[in-house]
């Protein structure tokens, strides 16, 4: 493990004013988006998606990182390029998904646990060979009336850091993602109680696997209230709520915070990414590692035809720029009107 190649790479990923993209969806995710615009999902359809993403110009102004998929890290630009080339000629970090994805846990209805373990030592050493230089894994907790079970939690705690563990042995950052699921009535607190536990237990596996804080990245949600409450909590409350919880368990080691969306439409994850850092003082860096509050508006532009691209990126380094000021705690709605 080379402590200051893990630490520089985290450093570069939460760098000033910029973020991630997570456009490493899995055959099944990037299905259902395409479905949306009536788009099949052949090799060559995800290739020319991914390929109009990460050629847009000026997009490494605010995108410091790409998390890709399997596919994707072997793909290429039309040109001939492998993707991971073409995001390094950019000065933007190619990044890998390396979980395969969740199964139901034993014994505990309604609750799942993430796989990919397994091999996970040979794969990281491909990947690193290929030209990533960090990792996502993501593990999810519902909750529900009697969710979710402790069980659920400290397994995908254990498995986190064994997962952050392997990737340090081999010099890549990973991104630790315990994603605490918006689905439900619950209002803001339950969230909250749920959040705090789970990242206590996250860190305390984390310490247990003597992983090095300030070589690896949290990815959690932010504390919103569920889906179906009746009073959605405000941007500042949101804000205000999810920076209390992190500060009583993220450990000030830990370099950086990148939020992933998890349902948020695009506009209010960036009122609440820019409300956090408006309040100021965090000892993290608080950024985004966002797939669809950065990318939805973008498919939906691009709709699967050649003749948008120039638009469809146009969009996206909107996007991604407001975000860049969130960052700064210098978004305005206002902001937005720019885009139509
Ligand atoms: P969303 O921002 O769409 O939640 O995706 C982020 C991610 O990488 C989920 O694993």
């Amino acid at each position: 493990m080379d402590e200051k190649t893990l630490i520089s790479t985290a450093k570069m990923l939460v760098a000033p004013g910029k973020g991630i993209l997570a456009a490493d969806e899995s055959f099944n995710t990037i299905k259902r988006r395409f479905d949306a615009i009536r788009l099949e999902s052949t090799e060559e359809n995800r290739r020319a998606y991914r390929e109009m993403l990460f050629t847009t110009p000026q997009a490494e102004k605010a995108i410091s990182g790409v998390i890709l998929y399997d596919e994707t890290i072997h793909q290429k630009s039309k040109d001939g390029v492998p993707f991971p080339e073409v995001l390094n000629q950019k000065g933007i970090l190619p990044g890998i998904k390396v979980d395969t994805g969740t199964v139901a846990l034993a014994g505990f209805p309604g609750e799942k646990v993430t796989e990919g373990l397994d091999g996970l030592r040979d794969r990281l050493q491909a990947y690193r060979e290929l030209g990533a230089r960090f990792t996502k894994w993501r593990a999810v907790i519902a909750i529900g009336s009697n969710l979710p079970s402790q069980t659920c939690i400290e397994t995908n705690a254990h498995i986190l850091a064994l997962y952050a563990a392997l990737c340090q042995e081999a010099d890549l950052v990973p991104i630790v993602e315990p994603e605490v699921l918006m689905d439900g009535d619950h209002d803001l607190q339950r969230c909250e109680e749920v959040t705090e536990t789970t990242l206590r237990s996250v860190f305390a596996a984390l310490t247990a696997q003597r992983v090095l804080l300030e070589g690896l990245l949290l990815k959690p949600n932010m504390v919103i209230s569920g889906k179906d409450f009746p009073q959605q909590a405000s941007v500042e409350e949101v804000a205000a709520t999810t920076v209390r919880c992190l500060r009583r368990v993220v450990p000030a080691a830990v370099p950086g915070v990148v939020f992933l969306s998890g349902g948020q439409t695009p506009e209010q994850a960036t009122a609440h990414l820019n409300a956090m850092n408006r309040m100021g003082g965090a000892p993290w860096e608080l950024s985004f590692s966002y797939g669809r509050a950065l990318q939805d508006p973008v498919l939906r532009a691009w709709d699967g035809k050649a003749a948008n691209t120039e638009i469809a990126q146009r969009i996206f380094y909107h996007r991604s720029a407001l975000n860049s000021a969130a960052r700064q705690g210098k978004y305005t709605p206002w902001l937005e009107a720019e885009a139509s």
